[in-house]
């Protein structure tokens, strides 16, 4: 029997949304090529995750690394890489329309909970960035898209403290009206714990539409991304972003650090009897390549310490 496994049980399956190309590479100190870039992509897959968002279509005055984004989906495109799902984020019309043209698979809509947030990272309200929810997402679906709506800031703003609850089940609320086919909760600052994680989503849960699928994004920046994940995997979210190397970190938060690592999120996953397809041994080495392309150590600890037992991953 898998360990972690309970008797005469089956545990969920958890897809793994692989966000190391974007969120993970906008405001790392280091630097990859395009090509670099499309090679994590396609180390990523053939670790075995299918849902990967590859880049934003955003402004390339406010996310500089990421301005090649045409560049990267077209590299990625051409490597022809079975089942794979590319993820493109945007935050406004024009976003949608880039990345529709480009080619991605899905987008990634993003909205704020915070208003001095909202202003920071893409320049307009919170009332503003909801009330273009239904036409970006009628948009993304017109194009084949399949289509998220990711709440920032959904467990705690830099600049305006907490945020409660009641806000975020309100937004999802308002969100859900759009009809994506996914929402995801986003501690962009790495500030929630579990009860937080259990309770937005309950909240979250009781407005959205009943088909409407959940996902959760968290940072590791106060080391408790791990724990988060393995509450909302208990919650039964079965879409979880996490980021080759735990690198990442969003450029308007200051202090911000990097997601939860992939390798780590799989072993615990694994430990857990929780099918993810993904090889841990595969991220290892990915996690690797990764630190060493862009010059620096990464944070995910797998790669430190090794799995368990010692051989099981190699
Ligand atoms: N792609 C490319 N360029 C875009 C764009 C898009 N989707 N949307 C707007 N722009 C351009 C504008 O044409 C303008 O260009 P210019 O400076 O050459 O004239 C520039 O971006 C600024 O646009 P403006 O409408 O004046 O608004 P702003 O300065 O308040 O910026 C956003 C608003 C949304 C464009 C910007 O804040 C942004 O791209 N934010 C994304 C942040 C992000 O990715 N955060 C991390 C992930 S959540
Ligand atoms: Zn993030």
């Amino acid at each position: 029997m898998t360990p972690g496994a309970p008797a005469g049980a089956a545990a969920t399956a958890v897809t793994i949304v692989e966000v190391s190309p974007r969120d993970g590479l906008q405001n790392d100190p280091g630097e990859l090529s395009t090509e670099q870039k499309v090679e994590l992509t396609v180390r990523a897959h053939a670790a075995g995750l299918r849902r990967i968002e590859v880049t934003s279509f955003v402004s390339p005055r406010a996310v500089r690394r990421l301005s090649d984004a045409e560049a990267v989906v077209d590299g990625v495109r051409k490597r022809e890489l079975a089942g794979l799902s590319m993820i493109g984020l945007v935050v406004n019309e024009r976003g949608v329309r880039r990345a529709a043209a480009a080619g991605v698979d899905e987008i990634n809509v993003v909205i704020v909970a915070s208003e001095p947030f909202s202003r920071a990272n893409q320049g307009m309200s919170v009332r503003q960035s909801v009330a273009q929810l239904p036409d970006l997402v009628a948009a993304g679906h017109a194009a084949g898209l399949r289509t998220t709506v990711t709440i920032g800031t959904a467990f705690g703003c830099p600049f305006a403290g907490e945020v409660a609850t009641g806000l975020i089940a309100d937004l999802a609320g308002q969100a859900g009206l759009a009809q994506p086919d996914e929402i995801a909760l986003a501690d962009t600052i790495g500030v929630g714990v579990p009860t937080d994680v259990t309770q937005r989503f309950a909240a979250v849960r009781a407005v959205i539409p009943a088909a409407t699928g959940l996902r959760a994004h968290f940072h590791d920046t106060r080391r408790t991304g791990m724990a988060n994940a393995a509450a909302a995997v208990a919650a039964g979210i079965t879409a979880l972003d996490a980021s080759l190397g735990g690198i990442g970190g969003c450029p308007f938060a200051p202090r911000a650090t990097g997601n939860i690592a992939t390798e780590d999120l799989v072993y615990l996953l694994d430990r857990m009897a929780c099918p993810t397809g993904v090889s841990l041994g595969a991220l290892i080495g990915g996690a690797e390549w990764l630190g060493e392309s862009l010059e620096h150590d990464v944070s995910g600890a797998l790669s430190k310490a090794g799995p368990f037992p010692p051989a099981a991953a190699w």
